[in-house]
């Protein structure tokens, strides 16, 4: 059994009282009315949680992977829209910056990310290029000391939030994944336009819109690592977006397994309590035997990564495991809450929609074995 330390305890139950105390109670409010949970994100960035594993110079907490990704399952218990707000700054944005970006872009970006004082968004996929961003057809043309970036990107979470966004987008046509780089563009940069919003089955909460690039100049001193180091940097805070997508999964469906075994206890057919039914329990007993290998699964790459070692396969193996889990899970849940399970009187309504995703971004279920075979042969 995965022990945790006492800082690691500190900082999982410290994450949890804030989360079922200041998360929990409008979390189905906010799926109904989709509005952004800007205050909850404030405060969570005032307790080191936007920037969890940054160091404390770059305005994060400097923790390790374990307890960054024990903080997120809780967040994600309560409201998985909060969770992946949290997540893609966490991984995608802000660890993108620490390993690749300039002392002087660190100043300007990560600090005010890590600490959060503005949010963050990482636009990759476009509408023809999801599982294959290599087919991405965002330009960027040189152009003096910079770039003019034509294009769209689709599906970016915090798109309409954030304050600056990561892009990628094609500087030389004909290398293939080396012709892709990355760069920082804030969100008032002449001809960066917000595009649709999505209206989503689930993570209602959290907004999904397109970026728009009209010639829009972006100086040299804005790009992440060199021309045709995208590709690699996208690959590499994937990676480290995939265990806490897993984590997500985790909370999520701890918070449906709590919730079923709640129900099963106060819920009478047949003259006795459904808990007594062995078709339930033994529904309970699959639910926990899935979220505790998925938990283990999770902290195995966290600890991989802490050790600095590489956990491609590891992520994508924890990515893939809990993400099915979870839509088993929730599956459960709602069949064990019968008919009351399919309204809006009971969360696990909620948790069914947000779970349908996980097995989708940040690479599907087919990406992720992909991702396993490829490290393997
Ligand atoms: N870390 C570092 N480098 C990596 C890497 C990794 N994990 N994976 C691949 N690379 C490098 C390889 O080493 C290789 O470099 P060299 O040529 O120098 O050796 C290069 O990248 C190309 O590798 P592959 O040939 O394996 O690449 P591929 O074209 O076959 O694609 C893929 C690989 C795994 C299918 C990849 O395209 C992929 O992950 N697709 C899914 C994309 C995805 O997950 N999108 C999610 C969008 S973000 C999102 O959902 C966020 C959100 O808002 C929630």
């Amino acid at each position: 059994m995965f022990k945790l330390t006492d800082e690691q305890t500190m900082i999982r139950n410290t994450a949890r009282e804030f989360s079922r105390k200041m998360i929990a109670p409008a979390a189905s409010h906010r799926d109904q009315t989709k509005e952004f949970p800007a205050e909850i994100l404030n405060r969570m960035g005032e307790l080191g949680m936007m920037g969890m594993m940054i160091p404390a110079e770059y305005g994060g907490e400097g923790t390790d992977a374990t307890s960054y990704l024990l903080a997120l399952m809780e967040i994600a218990y309560s409201c998985a829209s909060t969770a992946v707000v949290m997540s893609v700054q966490n991984s995608i944005v802000c660890e993108t910056l620490y390993k690749f970006g300039t002392e002087k872009q660190k100043i300007d970006y990560l600090v005010p990310l890590a600490s959060g004082k503005m949010i963050g968004a990482f636009a990759l996929t476009e509408p023809a290029a999801g599982s294959d961003p290599v087919s991405q057809q965002t330009t960027a043309v040189k152009d003096g000391d910079g770039y003019i970036l034509n294009g769209t990107k689709r599906f970016i979470t915090s798109g309409k939030n954030s304050r600056v966004v990561l892009v990628t987008a094609k500087t030389d046509e004909q290398k293939g994944h080396k012709g892709i780089s990355c760069f920082i563009i804030p969100k008032d940069t002449p001809g960066l336009i917000v595009g649709r919003t999505e209206d989503k089955m689930g993570l209602r909460a959290s907004d999904t819109t397109d970026i728009i690039l009209d010639n829009c100049r972006v100086p040299m001193s804005r790009m992440i690592g060199k021309p045709g180091d995208g590709f690699k940097i996208a690959m590499t805070g994937l990676d480290s977006g995939r265990i806490g997508i897993a984590a997500q999964s985790c909370g999520v469906a701890m918070a449906a397994f709590d919730a079923s075994v709640k129900y099963a206890k106060q819920r009478k057919q047949f003259g006795i309590s459904i808990s007594k039914h062995q078709a339930i329990r033994f529904q309970i007993a699959d639910m926990a035997t899935g979220i505790e290998a998925a938990r283990q699964l999770v902290f195995s790459a966290a600890s991989l990564k802490d050790r600095g070692e590489k956990y491609t396969k590891e992520a994508a193996i924890a990515k893939l495991f809990a993400s099915e889990m979870v839509n088993d899970v929730v599956a459960r849940a709602v069949q064990i809450h019968g008919g009351y399970g399919f309204t809006k009187e009971y969360d696990v309504e909620r948790f069914y929609r947000d779970a349908r995703v996980f097995t989708i971004y940040e690479g599907t279920s087919e990406i992720q074995r992909m991702v396993i075979s490829n490290q393997i042969f």
